[in-house]
Protein backbone atom coordinates (compact mmCIF):
# COMPACT_ATOMS: atom_id res chain seq x y z
CA UNK A 1 0.00 0.00 0.00
CA UNK A 2 1.32 3.41 -0.72
CA UNK A 3 1.16 5.81 2.03
CA UNK A 4 1.58 9.16 2.71
CA UNK A 5 2.24 10.65 6.81
CA UNK A 6 1.97 14.61 7.56
CA UNK A 7 3.30 15.28 10.36
CA UNK A 8 6.51 13.91 11.32
CA UNK A 9 7.03 14.40 15.01
CA UNK A 10 6.89 12.16 18.14
CA UNK A 11 3.87 10.70 16.53
CA UNK A 12 4.01 10.81 12.67
CA UNK A 13 7.95 9.58 12.57
CA UNK A 14 7.30 6.40 14.21
CA UNK A 15 4.08 5.69 12.63
CA UNK A 16 5.63 6.60 9.00
CA UNK A 17 9.15 4.41 10.04
CA UNK A 18 6.25 1.51 11.54
CA UNK A 19 4.17 1.67 8.47
CA UNK A 20 7.05 0.89 6.04
CA UNK A 21 8.26 -1.54 8.39
CA UNK A 22 4.94 -3.82 7.83
CA UNK A 23 5.84 -3.20 4.15
CA UNK A 24 4.24 -0.37 3.10
CA UNK A 25 5.60 2.05 0.65
CA UNK A 26 6.07 5.08 2.96
CA UNK A 27 6.62 9.18 2.25
CA UNK A 28 6.75 11.37 5.70
CA UNK A 29 6.22 14.72 4.88
CA UNK A 30 6.65 17.66 7.60
CA UNK A 31 7.20 21.79 7.17
CA UNK A 32 10.00 21.47 9.14
CA UNK A 33 13.48 21.43 6.95
CA UNK A 34 15.76 20.29 9.60
CA UNK A 35 13.54 17.58 11.22
CA UNK A 36 13.17 16.16 7.44
CA UNK A 37 16.80 16.48 6.98
CA UNK A 38 17.45 14.71 9.90
CA UNK A 39 14.62 11.73 8.92
CA UNK A 40 16.00 11.27 5.64
CA UNK A 41 19.34 10.57 6.50
CA UNK A 42 18.44 8.40 9.15
CA UNK A 43 18.60 9.92 12.08
CA UNK A 44 15.87 10.34 14.82
CA UNK A 45 15.02 14.29 15.78
CA UNK A 46 14.11 13.10 19.03
CA UNK A 47 14.93 10.02 21.57
CA UNK A 48 12.67 7.45 20.87
CA UNK A 49 13.87 3.61 21.72
CA UNK A 50 14.14 1.64 18.58
CA UNK A 51 13.62 4.42 16.14
CA UNK A 52 16.94 4.69 14.53
CA UNK A 53 17.00 0.77 13.72
CA UNK A 54 13.18 1.32 12.32
CA UNK A 55 14.41 4.19 10.06
CA UNK A 56 17.93 2.69 8.95
CA UNK A 57 15.92 -1.01 8.22
CA UNK A 58 13.15 1.19 5.65
CA UNK A 59 15.21 3.64 4.64
CA UNK A 60 17.96 1.23 3.52
CA UNK A 61 14.66 -1.16 2.15
CA UNK A 62 13.79 1.76 -0.14
CA UNK A 63 10.39 1.77 1.65
CA UNK A 64 10.48 5.00 3.32
CA UNK A 65 11.46 8.48 2.38
CA UNK A 66 10.95 11.73 3.92
CA UNK A 67 10.27 15.67 2.04
CA UNK A 68 8.95 18.51 2.46
CA UNK A 69 6.87 18.87 -0.68
CA UNK A 70 3.19 17.84 -0.31
CA UNK A 71 3.13 16.57 -4.15
CA UNK A 72 4.99 13.18 -2.64
CA UNK A 73 1.27 12.35 -1.20
CA UNK A 74 0.03 12.09 -4.96
CA UNK A 75 -0.40 8.68 -6.01
CA UNK A 76 -0.48 7.53 -2.82
CA UNK A 77 -3.76 5.82 -1.18
CA UNK A 78 -3.65 6.33 2.23
CA UNK A 79 -2.88 9.75 3.88
CA UNK A 80 -2.64 9.85 7.90
CA UNK A 81 -2.65 13.32 9.11
CA UNK A 82 -0.21 13.18 12.25
CA UNK A 83 -0.12 16.96 12.77
CA UNK A 84 0.07 18.96 15.90
CA UNK A 85 -2.71 19.93 18.01
CA UNK A 86 -1.13 22.22 20.92
CA UNK A 87 -3.18 24.00 23.41
CA UNK A 88 -4.02 27.54 22.38
CA UNK A 89 -2.25 30.31 23.82
CA UNK A 90 -3.97 31.60 26.64
CA UNK A 91 -6.95 29.32 26.29
CA UNK A 92 -7.89 25.73 27.37
CA UNK A 93 -9.06 24.93 23.61
CA UNK A 94 -6.94 22.95 21.04
CA UNK A 95 -5.10 24.54 18.48
CA UNK A 96 -6.42 23.10 15.13
CA UNK A 97 -3.88 25.43 12.86
CA UNK A 98 -1.97 22.73 11.37
CA UNK A 99 -4.77 19.95 10.80
CA UNK A 100 -6.53 22.54 8.94
CA UNK A 101 -3.36 23.88 6.75
CA UNK A 102 -2.38 20.38 6.30
CA UNK A 103 -5.82 19.34 4.73
CA UNK A 104 -5.46 22.47 2.51
CA UNK A 105 -2.07 21.58 1.03
CA UNK A 106 -2.82 17.91 0.54
CA UNK A 107 -6.35 18.55 -0.73
CA UNK A 108 -4.79 19.78 -4.20
CA UNK A 109 -2.91 16.32 -4.94
CA UNK A 110 -6.13 14.13 -3.42
CA UNK A 111 -7.52 11.51 -6.16
CA UNK A 112 -10.66 9.79 -6.57
CA UNK A 113 -10.62 6.64 -4.07
CA UNK A 114 -7.53 8.00 -1.81
CA UNK A 115 -8.27 8.06 2.23
CA UNK A 116 -7.35 10.92 4.21
CA UNK A 117 -7.04 9.11 8.44
CA UNK A 118 -7.12 10.96 11.51
CA UNK A 119 -4.12 10.34 13.74
CA UNK A 120 -3.77 14.02 15.72
CA UNK A 121 -5.68 14.06 18.82
CA UNK A 122 -8.39 16.74 18.08
CA UNK A 123 -11.98 17.87 19.62
CA UNK A 124 -14.83 15.90 18.83
CA UNK A 125 -16.80 17.40 15.90
CA UNK A 126 -13.41 18.07 13.69
CA UNK A 127 -13.40 14.94 11.60
CA UNK A 128 -17.10 15.73 10.67
CA UNK A 129 -15.80 19.12 9.66
CA UNK A 130 -13.01 17.97 7.60
CA UNK A 131 -15.00 15.55 5.85
CA UNK A 132 -17.35 17.56 4.83
CA UNK A 133 -14.21 19.80 3.56
CA UNK A 134 -13.20 16.86 1.85
CA UNK A 135 -16.91 16.41 -0.19
CA UNK A 136 -16.79 20.21 -0.84
CA UNK A 137 -13.33 19.93 -2.99
CA UNK A 138 -14.82 17.13 -5.41
CA UNK A 139 -11.80 15.07 -5.02
CA UNK A 140 -13.69 11.88 -4.62
CA UNK A 141 -11.38 11.44 -1.47
CA UNK A 142 -12.88 10.15 1.88
CA UNK A 143 -11.60 10.64 5.49
CA UNK A 144 -11.61 8.02 8.12
CA UNK A 145 -10.56 8.70 11.92
CA UNK A 146 -7.84 6.59 13.63
CA UNK A 147 -6.84 7.87 16.46
CA UNK A 148 -3.55 6.87 18.39
CA UNK A 149 -2.47 6.01 22.10
CA UNK A 150 0.93 5.37 21.60
CA UNK A 151 3.00 6.03 24.66
CA UNK A 152 6.89 7.71 24.05
CA UNK A 153 9.32 5.57 25.32
CA UNK A 154 7.34 2.86 23.95
CA UNK A 155 6.55 4.27 20.85
CA UNK A 156 7.39 1.59 18.77
CA UNK A 157 6.08 -1.23 19.80
CA UNK A 158 2.14 0.39 20.81
CA UNK A 159 2.21 1.28 17.34
CA UNK A 160 3.07 -2.30 15.66
CA UNK A 161 1.68 -3.74 18.46
CA UNK A 162 -0.67 -1.64 19.91
CA UNK A 163 -3.60 -2.85 22.40
CA UNK A 164 -6.49 -1.95 19.81
CA UNK A 165 -7.51 -0.43 17.10
CA UNK A 166 -10.23 2.47 16.57
CA UNK A 167 -11.44 3.46 13.06
CA UNK A 168 -14.07 5.97 13.01
CA UNK A 169 -15.68 5.59 9.50
CA UNK A 170 -18.62 7.72 7.77
CA UNK A 171 -22.54 5.80 8.16
CA UNK A 172 -22.33 3.33 5.91
CA UNK A 173 -18.77 3.41 5.00
CA UNK A 174 -19.72 4.13 1.58
CA UNK A 175 -15.86 4.73 0.34
CA UNK A 176 -14.91 1.30 1.81
CA UNK A 177 -12.30 2.32 5.18
CA UNK A 178 -12.80 -0.07 6.77
CA UNK A 179 -11.37 -2.46 4.13
CA UNK A 180 -8.41 0.08 3.08
CA UNK A 181 -7.60 0.27 7.00
CA UNK A 182 -7.94 -3.60 7.38
CA UNK A 183 -5.25 -3.57 4.45
CA UNK A 184 -2.69 -1.16 5.98
CA UNK A 185 -3.16 -2.99 9.44
CA UNK A 186 -3.12 -6.47 8.11
CA UNK A 187 -0.29 -7.57 9.82
CA UNK A 188 -1.05 -5.62 13.26
CA UNK A 189 -4.99 -7.64 12.38
CA UNK A 190 -3.45 -11.26 12.14
CA UNK A 191 -2.10 -11.05 16.22
CA UNK A 192 -5.53 -10.67 17.26
CA UNK A 193 -5.34 -7.03 18.16
CA UNK A 194 -8.93 -5.93 19.03
CA UNK A 195 -10.28 -3.64 16.38
CA UNK A 196 -13.64 -1.17 17.26
CA UNK A 197 -15.46 0.23 14.12
CA UNK A 198 -17.50 3.24 14.86
CA UNK A 199 -18.20 6.87 14.10
CA UNK A 200 -16.12 9.37 13.98
CA UNK A 201 -17.38 11.11 16.92
CA UNK A 202 -17.35 7.96 19.01
CA UNK A 203 -13.35 7.54 17.99
CA UNK A 204 -12.82 11.08 18.62
CA UNK A 205 -14.01 10.98 22.24
CA UNK A 206 -12.09 7.16 22.53
CA UNK A 207 -8.86 8.96 22.41
CA UNK A 208 -10.17 12.00 24.96
CA UNK A 209 -11.70 10.19 27.17
CA UNK A 210 -8.67 7.18 27.80
CA UNK A 211 -6.31 10.71 28.10
CA UNK A 212 -9.35 11.74 31.01
CA UNK A 213 -9.20 8.63 32.83
CA UNK A 214 -5.18 8.10 32.77
CA UNK A 215 -4.65 11.59 34.62
CA UNK A 216 -7.64 10.99 36.35
CA UNK A 217 -6.23 7.48 38.07
CA UNK A 218 -2.94 9.78 38.59
CA UNK A 219 -4.33 12.44 40.25
CA UNK A 220 -6.99 10.37 42.20
CA UNK A 221 -3.55 9.03 43.67
CA UNK A 222 -1.58 12.45 44.51
CA UNK A 223 -4.78 13.44 46.23
CA UNK A 224 -4.57 11.12 48.12
CA UNK A 225 -0.94 11.40 48.74
CA UNK A 226 -1.77 14.91 49.79
CA UNK A 227 -3.97 13.33 52.87
CA UNK A 228 -1.18 11.32 53.43
CA UNK A 229 1.22 13.65 54.15
CA UNK A 230 -1.24 15.75 56.19
CA UNK A 231 -2.06 12.49 58.88
CA UNK A 232 1.78 10.99 58.05
CA UNK A 233 0.74 8.29 55.72
CA UNK A 234 2.40 6.50 53.02
CA UNK A 235 0.58 6.59 49.98
CA UNK A 236 2.87 3.93 48.29
CA UNK A 237 1.60 1.11 50.49
CA UNK A 238 -2.07 2.41 50.34
CA UNK A 239 -1.39 2.48 46.13
CA UNK A 240 -0.62 -1.41 46.77
CA UNK A 241 -3.30 -2.10 48.73
CA UNK A 242 -5.65 -1.04 46.87
CA UNK A 243 -4.13 -1.72 43.82
CA UNK A 244 -4.43 -5.39 44.28
CA UNK A 245 -8.48 -4.83 43.88
CA UNK A 246 -8.96 -5.98 40.44
CA UNK A 247 -11.71 -3.31 39.94
CA UNK A 248 -9.25 -0.93 40.84
CA UNK A 249 -5.34 -2.29 39.51
CA UNK A 250 -2.24 -0.61 40.76
CA UNK A 251 -1.14 0.49 37.41
CA UNK A 252 -1.25 4.64 37.14
CA UNK A 253 -1.23 4.55 40.48
CA UNK A 254 2.15 5.90 41.12
CA UNK A 255 1.58 9.10 43.32
CA UNK A 256 4.23 11.36 42.65
CA UNK A 257 5.18 14.90 40.64
CA UNK A 258 2.00 14.09 38.68
CA UNK A 259 1.26 14.11 34.79
CA UNK A 260 2.70 16.45 31.48
CA UNK A 261 4.20 15.80 28.19
CA UNK A 262 2.85 17.23 25.17
CA UNK A 263 -0.89 15.09 25.86
CA UNK A 264 -2.08 14.85 28.60
CA UNK A 265 -2.36 18.04 30.09
CA UNK A 266 -3.49 19.93 26.96
CA UNK A 267 -6.01 17.25 26.09
CA UNK A 268 -7.65 17.42 29.21
CA UNK A 269 -8.32 21.46 29.10
CA UNK A 270 -9.22 21.09 25.12
CA UNK A 271 -11.57 18.24 26.02
CA UNK A 272 -12.89 20.62 29.19
CA UNK A 273 -13.07 23.40 26.71
CA UNK A 274 -15.09 21.67 23.76
CA UNK A 275 -17.63 20.28 26.34
CA UNK A 276 -18.29 24.08 27.07
CA UNK A 277 -18.53 24.77 23.53
CA UNK A 278 -21.43 21.70 23.19
CA UNK A 279 -23.07 22.61 26.76
CA UNK A 280 -21.91 19.83 28.34
CA UNK A 281 -19.60 21.02 30.67
CA UNK A 282 -20.85 20.35 33.80
CA UNK A 283 -20.06 16.86 32.73
CA UNK A 284 -16.24 17.43 32.93
CA UNK A 285 -15.98 19.73 35.66
CA UNK A 286 -13.98 17.28 37.81
CA UNK A 287 -11.16 17.31 35.08
CA UNK A 288 -10.48 20.94 36.57
CA UNK A 289 -10.00 19.52 39.76
CA UNK A 290 -7.39 16.26 37.99
CA UNK A 291 -5.91 19.42 36.33
CA UNK A 292 -5.58 21.34 39.87
CA UNK A 293 -4.35 18.51 41.75
CA UNK A 294 -1.53 17.81 39.40
CA UNK A 295 -0.63 21.10 39.10
CA UNK A 296 -0.29 21.21 43.09
CA UNK A 297 1.67 18.34 43.31
CA UNK A 298 4.83 20.72 41.37
CA UNK A 299 4.24 23.53 44.08
CA UNK A 300 4.37 20.92 46.76
CA UNK A 301 7.42 19.56 45.62
CA UNK A 302 8.94 22.77 46.13
CA UNK A 303 7.64 23.25 49.60
CA UNK A 304 9.61 19.90 50.08
CA UNK A 305 12.56 20.84 49.03
CA UNK A 306 12.64 24.25 51.09
CA UNK A 307 11.88 22.12 54.40
CA UNK A 308 14.56 19.48 54.22
CA UNK A 309 16.50 22.67 54.02
CA UNK A 310 15.65 24.28 56.54
CA UNK A 311 13.70 27.19 54.99
CA UNK A 312 15.71 28.42 52.81
CA UNK A 313 16.41 28.11 49.07
CA UNK A 314 18.91 30.81 48.70
CA UNK A 315 21.84 29.72 47.36
CA UNK A 316 22.02 26.18 48.37
CA UNK A 317 22.99 23.95 45.93
CA UNK A 318 20.73 21.55 44.24
CA UNK A 319 20.84 18.65 42.29
CA UNK A 320 17.72 18.06 39.96
CA UNK A 321 18.26 14.51 38.14
CA UNK A 322 15.50 14.13 35.37
CA UNK A 323 13.76 16.78 33.65
CA UNK A 324 11.95 14.36 30.61
CA UNK A 325 8.27 14.34 31.78
CA UNK A 326 8.94 10.56 31.72
CA UNK A 327 11.67 8.57 31.64
CA UNK A 328 13.32 7.09 27.93
CA UNK A 329 12.01 10.49 26.26
CA UNK A 330 13.87 13.12 25.28
CA UNK A 331 10.09 14.98 25.82
CA UNK A 332 9.88 18.17 28.44
CA UNK A 333 6.68 19.60 26.61
CA UNK A 334 4.83 20.68 30.15
CA UNK A 335 7.70 18.52 32.12
CA UNK A 336 6.69 18.39 35.70
CA UNK A 337 10.29 17.45 36.37
CA UNK A 338 11.58 20.65 34.11
CA UNK A 339 8.74 22.99 36.09
CA UNK A 340 10.38 22.26 39.50
CA UNK A 341 13.50 22.50 38.47
CA UNK A 342 12.95 26.33 37.22
CA UNK A 343 10.87 27.09 40.25
CA UNK A 344 13.84 26.29 42.63
CA UNK A 345 15.61 28.49 40.05
CA UNK A 346 13.48 31.16 40.58
CA UNK A 347 13.49 30.82 44.13
CA UNK A 348 17.46 31.40 44.57
CA UNK A 349 18.82 28.10 44.23
CA UNK A 350 21.29 26.56 42.66
CA UNK A 351 20.27 24.41 40.79
CA UNK A 352 22.02 22.04 38.51
CA UNK A 353 19.87 19.95 36.07
CA UNK A 354 20.69 16.28 34.54
CA UNK A 355 19.25 14.04 32.24
CA UNK A 356 20.06 10.96 30.11
CA UNK A 357 18.59 12.27 27.17
CA UNK A 358 16.57 15.52 27.61
CA UNK A 359 19.08 18.46 28.36
CA UNK A 360 18.95 20.02 24.65
CA UNK A 361 15.34 20.05 24.77
CA UNK A 362 15.20 20.95 28.66
CA UNK A 363 18.23 24.47 27.33
CA UNK A 364 15.80 25.23 24.39
CA UNK A 365 12.56 26.05 26.71
CA UNK A 366 15.03 27.10 29.84
CA UNK A 367 18.50 28.81 28.77
CA UNK A 368 18.79 30.15 32.04
CA UNK A 369 19.15 27.38 33.96
CA UNK A 370 22.84 25.09 34.90
CA UNK A 371 22.77 21.93 32.85
CA UNK A 372 25.30 19.11 32.48
CA UNK A 373 25.68 15.22 31.04
CA UNK A 374 27.96 14.16 33.74
CA UNK A 375 25.93 12.52 36.56
CA UNK A 376 29.03 13.10 39.35
CA UNK A 377 28.95 16.80 38.36
CA UNK A 378 25.01 16.98 38.97
CA UNK A 379 25.54 15.49 42.42
CA UNK A 380 28.96 17.10 43.37
CA UNK A 381 28.93 18.92 46.58
CA UNK A 382 24.98 19.04 46.16
CA UNK A 383 22.94 20.50 49.18
CA UNK A 384 20.14 18.06 48.27
CA UNK A 385 19.47 15.51 45.47
CA UNK A 386 16.27 15.35 43.77
CA UNK A 387 15.06 12.35 41.38
CA UNK A 388 12.06 14.06 39.38
CA UNK A 389 11.83 11.55 36.40
CA UNK A 390 11.83 7.89 37.24
CA UNK A 391 15.06 7.01 34.34
CA UNK A 392 16.26 3.31 35.48
CA UNK A 393 19.69 5.15 35.05
CA UNK A 394 18.63 6.76 38.93
CA UNK A 395 17.20 3.41 40.04
CA UNK A 396 20.12 2.06 39.84
CA UNK A 397 22.40 4.89 41.38
CA UNK A 398 24.69 3.03 44.93
CA UNK A 399 22.95 5.11 47.40
CA UNK A 400 26.13 4.75 49.77
CA UNK A 401 28.45 5.48 46.58
CA UNK A 402 26.23 8.82 45.86
CA UNK A 403 26.88 9.70 49.42
CA UNK A 404 30.15 10.31 49.51
CA UNK A 405 30.00 12.60 47.00
CA UNK A 406 27.01 15.49 48.26
CA UNK A 407 27.50 17.81 50.67
CA UNK A 408 24.17 16.56 52.37
CA UNK A 409 22.91 12.81 52.04
CA UNK A 410 19.27 14.24 51.49
CA UNK A 411 17.02 13.08 48.69
CA UNK A 412 13.84 14.27 47.75
CA UNK A 413 12.21 11.50 45.35
CA UNK A 414 9.87 13.15 43.01
CA UNK A 415 8.53 9.47 41.71
CA UNK A 416 8.44 7.48 44.43
CA UNK A 417 10.85 5.04 42.59
CA UNK A 418 13.62 4.62 44.88
CA UNK A 419 14.41 1.60 47.57
CA UNK A 420 13.50 4.02 50.94
CA UNK A 421 14.97 1.26 53.09
CA UNK A 422 18.24 0.88 50.67
CA UNK A 423 19.13 4.66 50.97
CA UNK A 424 18.19 5.14 54.00
CA UNK A 425 20.34 2.47 55.19
CA UNK A 426 23.26 4.09 53.38
CA UNK A 427 22.69 7.50 55.68
CA UNK A 428 20.48 9.71 53.41
CA UNK A 429 17.73 11.17 55.10
CA UNK A 430 14.86 10.15 52.59
CA UNK A 431 12.03 12.19 51.77
CA UNK A 432 9.27 11.69 48.87
CA UNK A 433 5.85 13.04 47.87
CA UNK A 434 3.07 11.34 49.83
CA UNK A 435 5.49 9.45 52.93
CA UNK A 436 5.62 9.60 56.17
CA UNK A 437 8.52 11.56 57.71
CA UNK A 438 8.97 8.63 60.29
CA UNK A 439 10.84 5.75 58.93
CA UNK A 440 8.69 3.21 60.06
CA UNK A 441 11.51 0.31 60.64
CA UNK A 442 13.53 2.56 63.46
CA UNK A 443 10.31 4.49 65.00
CA UNK A 444 12.90 7.97 64.11
CA UNK A 445 12.27 10.98 62.32
CA UNK A 446 14.70 11.18 59.64
N1 LIG B 1 3.43 12.32 21.20
C1 LIG B 1 2.61 11.37 21.59
O1 LIG B 1 2.94 10.55 22.46
C2 LIG B 1 1.23 11.27 21.02
C3 LIG B 1 0.46 10.12 21.29
C4 LIG B 1 -0.84 10.05 20.77
C5 LIG B 1 -1.35 11.11 20.06
N2 LIG B 1 -0.59 12.22 19.84
C6 LIG B 1 -1.17 13.31 19.06
O2 LIG B 1 -0.49 13.34 17.83
C7 LIG B 1 -0.41 14.66 17.31
C8 LIG B 1 1.04 14.99 17.04
O3 LIG B 1 1.73 14.97 18.26
P1 LIG B 1 3.31 14.95 18.33
O4 LIG B 1 3.66 14.70 19.75
O5 LIG B 1 3.85 14.08 17.26
O6 LIG B 1 3.63 16.48 17.97
P2 LIG B 1 5.00 17.08 17.38
O7 LIG B 1 4.95 18.53 17.68
O8 LIG B 1 6.16 16.27 17.85
O9 LIG B 1 4.87 16.86 15.81
C9 LIG B 1 4.00 17.54 14.99
C10 LIG B 1 4.69 17.71 13.64
O10 LIG B 1 3.74 18.25 12.71
C11 LIG B 1 4.47 19.11 11.84
N3 LIG B 1 3.54 19.99 11.11
C12 LIG B 1 2.86 21.06 11.57
N4 LIG B 1 2.12 21.59 10.59
C13 LIG B 1 2.32 20.83 9.47
C14 LIG B 1 1.82 20.89 8.15
N5 LIG B 1 0.95 21.80 7.78
N6 LIG B 1 2.27 19.97 7.28
C15 LIG B 1 3.16 19.02 7.64
N7 LIG B 1 3.66 18.93 8.90
C16 LIG B 1 3.25 19.83 9.80
C17 LIG B 1 5.43 19.82 12.76
O11 LIG B 1 6.49 20.43 12.06
C18 LIG B 1 5.87 18.68 13.67
O12 LIG B 1 7.01 18.02 13.18
C19 LIG B 1 -1.08 15.53 18.37
O13 LIG B 1 -2.43 15.70 18.05
C20 LIG B 1 -0.95 14.70 19.64
O14 LIG B 1 -1.93 15.03 20.60
C21 LIG B 1 0.70 12.31 20.28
Amino acid sequence: MRITVIGCGYLGAVHAASMAELGHDVVGIDIDEAKIAMLASGRAPFYEPGLPELLERSLAGGRLRFTTDMSAARGNRIHFVAVGTPQKPRENAADLRFVDAAIDALVPWLEAGDLVVGKSTVPVGTARGIADRLAESETGASLAWNPEFLREGLAVKDTLHPDRLVYGVPDGDPAGARQLLDEVYAATLSEGTPLVVTDYETAELVKVSANAFLATKISFINAMAEVCEVVGADVTQLADAIGYDARIGRRFLNAGLGFGGGCLPKDIRAFMARAGELGADQALTFLREVDRINMRRRERAVDLVREVLDGSLLGRRIAVLGLAFKPDSDDVRDSPALNVAAMLSLQGAAVICHDPKAVPNSRKRFPELSYTESLDEAVADADVVLVLTEWGDYLEIDPEVLARKVANPIVVDGRNCLDAEAWRAAGWRYRALGRRRMDARVGALV
